[in-house]
């Protein structure tokens, strides 16, 4: 099997050593004779992983004690729904900030449960200015994405909302950069970027935001419900779960999450350079609010068909899944913490390359 480069934005590249560690792994877990994913989400053995899984995840994030970490399914599109059905309800009235296509998803759907307020200018090319007096003081909370994975944009601070609870889907950038949990009240984010296989949603709630809602909504997606079975209420993601837990022990081999923010940076400055310097491509994002994620970038003249070229040719040479979403074309580099230095240099050589054959 040839070498390539994985840039999707999710289902995404994983560590390598951690797939090795899995396959390894996978026939006889830890002397059981069983597969991992043949244990019972109630026996010692699993419940050791969400252990380490949990304290390995607490440990990098440095997530305090007053919040609960939840291991849940239905996705980050889930938590769009969850998130209005458990705060919407002291003045049924919240704040989103939009700033993509995710976070418009998101606002959709909490306008089934309530009054909510779009706060700065609905953008998809920048991160609006938001000063504290722009925050409905009744809102019960403020939602925003921290990374607009189809977009390219990201936080590069985070807007201060006073005490109003801050709701961040961190699903393209959790465990990409140090941040400081106490700022937020809820973190979520799918594991099929930074975190592992699909189907594994982590949640990271404060303690005052459990049970606000008990008893009006379903047993399911009440929070609390979760909080009080340690993410085992009913059956869990146990192999997504478990894949987490060695990506978590992973980055905390590697140093944390200050070396992997360096190593990203690193990559992304490489990356956005060799776009700046060049005559045919261009990344449509500029300045503090690029991400250090996902890397959208076009051609300079809008020329699709070069477009089409340079994506099928970049597969050829190995480098995959570099087609920009469907809804915005173009192309775009997932260049998530699994993305090795070498695969962005790789990327960087393959841009470089094309240019000098087509100009
Ligand atoms: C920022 C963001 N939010 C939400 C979603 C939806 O996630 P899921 O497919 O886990 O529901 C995605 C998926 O790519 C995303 O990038």
């Amino acid at each position: 099997m040839s070498k390539v480069y994985n840039f999707s934005a999710g289902p995404a590249i994983l560590p390598k050593s951690v797939l090795e560690k899995a396959q390894a792994e996978l026939l006889d877990f830890n002397g059981s004779g069983m597969s991992v994913m043949e244990l019972s989400h109630r026996s010692n053995w699993f419940m050791t992983i969400l252990e380490e899984a949990e304290s390995g995840i607490r440990k990098l994030m440095n997530i305090p004690d007053n919040y609960k970490v939840l291991f849940l399914q239905g996705g980050a599109s889930q938590q769009f729904a969850m998130v209005p059905m458990n705060l919407l309800v002291n003045n049924k009235q919240a704040d989103y900030v939009l700033t993509g296509s995710w976070s418009k998803k998101a606002y959709k759907e909490a306008k089934a449960f309530g009054e909510i307020q779009v706060v700065g200018e609905d953008t998809i090319n920048h991160i609006p200015s938001l000063t504290k007096e722009m925050f409905n003081p009744k809102a019960d909370y403020v939602h925003i994405t921290t990374n607009n994975t189809i977009e390219g944009t990201a936080f590069s601070e985070l807007p201060d909302t006073g005490d109003i609870p801050l709701v961040a889907d961190m699903s393209s950038n959790i465990l990409s950069t140090p941040i400081d949990v106490s700022k937020f009240g809820i973190i979520y984010a799918g594991a099929q970027k930074n975190i592992g296989p699909a189907g594994l949603t982590i949640v990271i709630i404060r303690d005052d935001l459990i049970g606000l809602a008990s008893g009006s909504i379903p047993t399911i997606f009440d929070y609390k419900t979760h909080a009080e079975n340690n993410s085992v209420f009913n059956t869990p993601p146990t192999f997504s779960i478990y894949v987490a837990k060695l990506v978590f022990d992973w980055l905390q081999e590697l140093g944390g999450l200050e070396v992997i923010e360096k190593i990203n940076r690193e990559k992304a400055d490489l990356l956005y350079g060799a776009l700046d310097q060049s005559n045919m491509f261009e990344a449509p994002i500029k300045g503090r609010d690029r991400s250090l994620m996902n890397v959208p970038f076009i051609a300079a003249n809008g020329d699709k068909e070069l477009e089409a070229k340079f994506i099928n040719e970049a597969k050829e040479n190995g480098l995959e899944t570099l087609k920009g979403h469907r809804s915005v074309g173009g192309m775009r580099a997932s260049i998530y913490n699994a993305m090795p230095l070498e695969g962005v240099k790789a990327l960087v050589d393959f841009i470089k390359e094309f240019e000098r054959k087509n100009s």
